[in-house]
């Protein structure tokens, strides 16, 4: 039996290979699925449901779901854009994000996938403004959680890469937020070396350097100069900007 076979995105034909998932498969035919959970070099969640595609009709996470051969994915048909879209937006209302005060501005993968969704207004739900923790005990990080969007990324690189299980989920339903390993962020053994602590590992303004804020100036922060999409630079140099 061939390793690799044929399926379509939207009409074009793609190779994949077994065991690949959808998203995989997309990503090296060229393809742009939205993601915000998934990033590179973690283990897909499939929590956030952003990538959401059909397969042969059923509405499924294209990082989580392995292709099927022969099968017709729906990527970008007014349906899914739709689903897309109420999805960022209940982002935006279950956290506080008050993009213009914002030091990930112009980075921000949400901020980003909003524009491309083109999201213009966000009063399609009534805002939760929920009181959530700030902890800037650590010397050299802060974690602000009115921005966190429970994609998991932080805890997936501190447990999976760093090692430490920094950080962890707490609480349940719409309590449910990130906690750290200890009292607060300066209780545990995080580092600025980390992986978790990489600006590219949390999609938006939640775990932020110390002196490194507002770095790039308006015009040059990375969605700036184009919109998100496939080939967001490789995390080293995504940190970088
Ligand atoms: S985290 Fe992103 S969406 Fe939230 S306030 Fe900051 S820039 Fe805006
Ligand atoms: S702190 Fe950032 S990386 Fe961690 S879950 Fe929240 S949004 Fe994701
Ligand atoms: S990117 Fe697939 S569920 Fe979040």
């Amino acid at each position: 039996m061939s390793d690799s076979f044929k399926f379509e995105i939207d009409g074009v034909e793609v190779l994949a290979r077994r065991g690949q998932s959808i998203m995989q498969a997309a990503d090296e035919a060229g393809i742009y699925i939205p993601r915000l959970c998934d990033v590179e070099g973690l283990e897909p969640q499939g929590s956030c449901r952003v990538c959401v595609v059909k397969q042969n009709g059923r509405v499924v996470s294209a990082c989580t779901q392995p292709v099927i051969e022969g099968s017709i994915v729906e990527n970008e048909s007014e349906e899914i854009l739709g689903y897309r879209r109420d999805l960022v937006r209940m982002l935006y209302h279950e956290g506080n994000h008050l993009c213009p005060i914002c030091e990930a501005s112009g980075r921000c993968e949400l901020q980003a996938m909003g524009y491309r969704l083109g999201i213009t207004q966000a009063t399609k739900y009534p805002y939760l403004q929920p009181v959530r923790p700030v902890d800037a005990s650590h010397p050299d990080i802060v974690l602000d959680t009115n921005r966190c969007i429970l994609c998991g990324r932080c805890i997936r690189a501190s447990r999976d890469i760093d090692k430490k299980h920094v950080f962890e989920y707490v609480g349940r339903g719409i309590r449910k937020r990130v906690g750290v390993n200890g009292y607060n962020l300066a209780d545990t053994d995080i580092a600025l070396s980390d992986r978790a602590i990489d600006l590219a590992t949390c999609p938006v303004g939640c775990i932020i350097q110390k002196g490194r804020g507002f770095f790039a100036p308006i015009g040059e922060r990375q969605f700036d100069k184009r919109p998100i999409t496939l080939g967001i630079l490789p995390v080293k140099e995504r940190s970088e900007q």
